[in-house]
């Protein structure tokens, strides 16, 4: 349907997910045409079946300043756009969201700004994604908001529909209480995290840092993870997002996929060994510790060049954000360098692709790759890990994982590295390399058996569960339409 126009969605929904951006990105043909693309993120494959069918919605922005399309059907969602304007592009998202918040939460990797007029561009548009899903929301409908960027959304949302069960799922770190307090409006994020019937995080340390928060900032009874609130209830819990492990194994060994794999390494000129890195392109991502330690091996001489390649997959992310163009900058140059001294006619040491890349040729990378290098500072979870695990049903590969990514909690078998540790990263990274194959198979195997029972599925169904066992004061229940 073309739908509705934005001001007139009407209330009947009976589960909304609100999020900063729309499962479906707009994006414009090279004959200036545009036309909506189905997001490849998990987190649509994962909310979908929640949403769809049930007469459900999705909430969120298309990705571009400007007047919001109108509402539209797509995959059995009602997707209702928010209007950004460039303004707000700038304050909110690249400002507050990317400049403030994302900093702090991945332990200061990067110096965090606070700027007030991006703070207040942060509430106005947190209070446009809570109007519009207060707008198509049913009554007593359950709604699941995500994510750093709406904090606000869950009090907003409550203030506005105190009939509707609220949950809440940060997909990024929480920090604790000596970090989090130098955001000035750090009692505001506070209050409108406890909004929610449910908080969700990837990690259990993240859901005690945000109770201990509630109690010493706000001074609220407390009893383990559940906080009293204004006569509620507010539950803290961790929930780890996984992946569609089963499709992706599926994809990764396809017939195509396998075949792209062994092209990938003819391309390559068939080296004995291919380190894999792939990311968006983000200073939390660690990217220049791992070609350092690639780099420092190649001159220690215990790796050598083009028998053994790196190659480095980073999307473009966040391009306007002044740390991303620095970090960007430090990459390429690294890059240039290591391929200066140790490329040769016979091939160069790296290859550094700055694309985004289709999930097949992505399957084909891990399906290849002898080694994945995983080193983030910090991350919530980090998929590429779960990713590579879940392609390697042949059980090849070894995968190095920094001990600071919340998969690291799970994926227990992987060499896992202290990233600001360079001689540990180079050391583990040589350990993986000459992993004998039964040892990496025994690993691999171990890894893939807990992914098996953790998969997306699993992450959205028990988050879906415990928030509706909360917000019937722990009585199953279930709205109309809503069963999970
Ligand atoms: P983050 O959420 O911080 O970006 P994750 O590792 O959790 O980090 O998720 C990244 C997602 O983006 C993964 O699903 C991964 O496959 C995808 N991705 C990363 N790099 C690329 C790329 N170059 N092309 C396409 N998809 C990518
Ligand atoms: O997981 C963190 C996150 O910011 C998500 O909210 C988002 O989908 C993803 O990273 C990509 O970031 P962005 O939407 O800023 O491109």
């Amino acid at each position: 349907m073309a739908g509705n126009r934005a001001g007139e969605v009407r209330a009947e929904s009976p589960v909304v997910v609100v999020a900063n951006r729309l499962p479906v990105d707009q994006v414009t043909d090279p004959d200036g045409t545009s036309r909506w693309q189905r997001s490849p993120g998990g987190l649509v494959t994962a909310l979908e079946p929640f949403v769809a069918g049930r007469g459900g919605a999705w909430v969120g922005w298309s990705g571009s300043a400007g007047e919001a399309p109108e509402p539209f059907e797509s995959g059995g969602m009602s997707l209702v756009p928010v209007e950004l304007t460039e303004d707000e592009v700038d304050r909110y998202y690249e400002g507050m969201s990317n400049a403030s918040l994302w900093p702090l939460y991945h332990d200061v990797v990067e110096k965090p700004e606070y700027h007030r007029t991006w703070w207040d561009t942060y509430v106005q548009v947190n209070r446009r994604f809570a109007d519009r899903a207060a707008e198509v929301a049913a009554e007593g409908a359950i709604v699941w908001v995500h994510d750093y960027q709406l904090q606000l959304v869950p009090a907003l949302l409550r203030q506005r529909r105190p009939d509707l069960t609220i949950g809440f799922f940060l997909h990024i770190p929480f920090p604790p209480y000596e970090l989090f307090t130098q955001l000035p409006w750090r009692t505001a994020i506070i209050e409108g995290l406890l909004g929610a019937d449910l908080v969700g995080f990837q990690r259990p340390t993240a859901a005690a840092n945000f109770v201990q928060l509630a109690r010493r900032l706000h001074d609220l009874p407390a009893r383990g993870n559940v906080i009293e609130y204004e006569g509620r209830s507010v539950a803290a819990r961790a929930f780890p997002i996984s992946i569609d492990v089963a499709a992706f194994d599926r994809l990764a060994s396809s017939p195509e996929v396998l075949a792209r794999a062994s092209e990938i390494r003819e391309e390559l000129g068939n080296p004995e060994k291919i380190i894999l890195g792939v990311d968006r392109l983000d200073y939390t991502k660690g990217i220049g510790v791992r070609l350092q330690a690639f780099e420092e091996l190649l001159e220690d001489g215990i790796l050598e060049a083009p028998q053994t390649v790196l190659v480095q997959v980073a999307t473009p992310s966040r391009e306007r954000v002044e740390h991303y163009v620095h970090m960007r900058e430090q990459i390429e140059q690294q890059v240039g360098h290591i391929n200066g001294v140790f490329g040769s006619i016979a091939g160069p040491a790296m290859h550094y692709f700055n694309q985004s890349m289709p999930r097949e040729e992505l399957a084909a990378l891990y399906r290849v790759a002898d080694v994945m290098l995983v080193t983030p500072y910090r991350d919530g979870m980090n998929l590429v890990a779960k990713e590579y695990v879940a392609a390697r049903g042949d059980l090849g590969g070894t995968l190095v994982l920094s001990e600071f990514a919340g998969a690291a909690a799970e994926l227990k078998q992987a060499f896992l590295v202290n990233p600001h540790d360079i001689a540990g990263v180079k050391n583990q990274l040589v350990r993986a390399l000459r992993t004998e194959p039964a040892e990496g198979a025994r690993r691999m195997r171990a890894m893939r058996r807990h992914l098996a029972r953790n998969d997306l599925e699993h992450w959205a169904s028990s988050f879906f569960d415990a928030l509706l066992m909360q917000a019937s004061g722990g009585q199953e229940r279930a709205p109309e339409g809503a069963q999970a």
